[in-house]
């Protein structure tokens, strides 16, 4: 795409004005201005017939461009939200809850573990969250616990603690797990080490498993254990583990 004319646009609505941006983006050009007016023009023409247009046509369009640049396989695997918080809503409220959904916490430190446990935390470690959020998975407390939060019984009893070193020739946990969360654990072993964890994780990764890392962590160097199939997200290599 060529953002020039959006940049021209935006410079010419004041040309006298002067710019001092540390990137040229600083300016931030309206690029959704021509989609707003498509969209007050198609909901006038479409009416109550808009909505296909949407998730008919735009929302599989957008769904490609975005799997095109990311490089992933199917677009459908794509869902657009205002924020990450809503996203993890609709996943949460769309789990069937007859279904038994069960998460396994690990750490090596069981102090670690007794906090996480516990489910408390200062309000304002929960300030950013979304107030729905909040709302739906917080207790306030009030006399002695004024300040804090506790999540709620409902989600806490859904997960269990365990004592797990990610050291140890194997892990006692389980499986196959749906989703692996490993995040900012492996900043701490080199590659060698790393890969021994990675061929023991990937023992407990169902066939569709997926494991999510932490941003500053790449496995490029373990592709034939996992695979990326998005930033920060991996799918096990065919043949791995088995
Ligand atoms: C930086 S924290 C990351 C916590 C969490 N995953 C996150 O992203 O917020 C690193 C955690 O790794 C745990 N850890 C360190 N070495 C470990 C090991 N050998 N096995 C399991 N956990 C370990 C630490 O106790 C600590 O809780």
């Amino acid at each position: 795409m060529n953002y020039k004319p959006l940049f021209s646009r935006a410079l010419g609505l004041d040309p006298e004005r002067l710019h001092f941006a540390a990137h040229s983006h600083h300016l931030w050009p309206d690029a959704s201005f021509d989609g707003q007016v498509r969209a007050w023009a198609e909901a006038n023409r479409f009416a109550d017939r808009k909505w296909d247009l949407i998730f008919g046509e735009v929302i599989p369009e957008a769904q490609g461009h975005v799997a095109r640049e990311l490089g992933l396989p199917s677009p459908d695997s794509l869902i657009f939200a205002p924020n990450t918080h809503e996203i993890l809503l609709r996943i949460v409220s769309a789990i069937d809850r007859a279904a038994p959904v069960r998460i396994l916490a690990t750490d090596v430190d069981t102090q670690v573990l007794a906090t996480a446990s516990r489910g408390v935390y200062a309000i304002d470690r929960v300030a950013g969250l979304d107030p729905a959020i909040r709302k739906r998975y917080f207790q306030r407390g009030t006399g002695p616990n004024e300040g804090h939060c506790r999540v709620n019984p409902a989600l806490r009893d859904l997960i269990d603690y365990r004592p797990l070193n990610l050291l140890a020739t194997r892990y006692d946990v389980g499986g196959p797990f749906d989703a692996l969360f490993c995040r900012n654990v492996m900043i701490y072993f080199d590659k060698p080490t790393q890969r021994g964890i990675l061929s023991r994780l990937i023992q407990h990764m169902g066939d569709d498993g997926l494991l999510y890392t932490g941003h500053s962590e790449n496995y490029l160097h373990a592709a034939d254990l996992i695979q990326p199939c998005g930033r920060t997200l991996y799918r096990r290599a065919q043949g791995a583990g088995a």
